[in-house]
């Protein structure tokens, strides 16, 4: 799919206050600092369309774009951040969790994982709780540009292997590098397949 037109709608601190759901819509989902805002990025081609950061946590709205003005494309908060409080770390995840539940044009959730780490409880928690809720999503490996090609095979691998242990069916997956701009078209053409335009 070509990119003619991406452009900033507006930051929601809840659901409620997201743009009206009259287009289908695809989020990126993950920990914080996973390089959610980078992929974005790097899908639309442009360098700081969402705002990415050093420092997690930098991500702290729901930010809707507007793609070829007929689809959103969503940048949610991460998940996972250890450096704030409980009680706000509660906040976020419920502000997540009601989001997807309740996001009526979701057709897919990306969810974003560093390919250097071996499977993490929290994201495999949270790849739990899509499947358990009938959550459409995808598995978007990131930062591909960061590892040696056969360790990063081992570790997708690794991670498939973990899936197949709760789950009969592999979900989609990508690899990517926003640095490298790898793996972009594949989920371009992705979102270009199921969607009707
Ligand atoms: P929060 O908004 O804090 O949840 O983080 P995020 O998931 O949006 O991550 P962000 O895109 O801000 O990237 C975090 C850091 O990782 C930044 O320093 C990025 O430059 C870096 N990064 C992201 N993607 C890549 C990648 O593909 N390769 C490399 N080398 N660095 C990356
Ligand atoms: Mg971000």
């Amino acid at each position: 799919m070509q990119i003619k037109t991406a452009e900033f709608v507006k930051s929601s601190q809840k659901w409620q206050e997201c743009p009206e759901p009259v287009m289908p819509e695809y989020a990126f989902i993950g920990r914080s600092n996973v390089g959610k805002s980078s992929l974005i990025n790097a899908m639309m081609g442009r360098k700081d369309l969402a705002k990415t950061s050093g420092t997690p946590g930098k991500t702290q709205l729901i930010n809707h774009f507007l793609v070829n003005e007929n689809w959103y494309l969503t940048d949610l908060p991460g998940y996972g951040y250890a450096k704030v409080s409980k009680s706000l770390r509660k906040d976020f995840e419920k502000l997540i969790t009601n989001y997807i539940l309740n996001r009526k044009n979701l057709v897919n959730l990306f969810v974003l994982i560093d390919i250097r780490h071996n499977p993490q409880k929290i994201d495999l928690e949270f790849i739990e709780w899509c499947g358990e809720s009938g959550i459409p999503f995808s598995i978007v490996f990131t930062k591909l540009d960061k590892m040696k090609p056969n360790a990063a095979k081992e570790n997708v691998e690794k991670y498939k292997a973990e899936l197949m242990k709760a789950w009969a069916d592999l979900p989609e997956i990508y690899v990517t590098s926003a640095e490298k701009k790898e793996g972009t078209d594949e989920i371009l053409r992705f979102i270009g397949k199921t969607n009707e335009f």
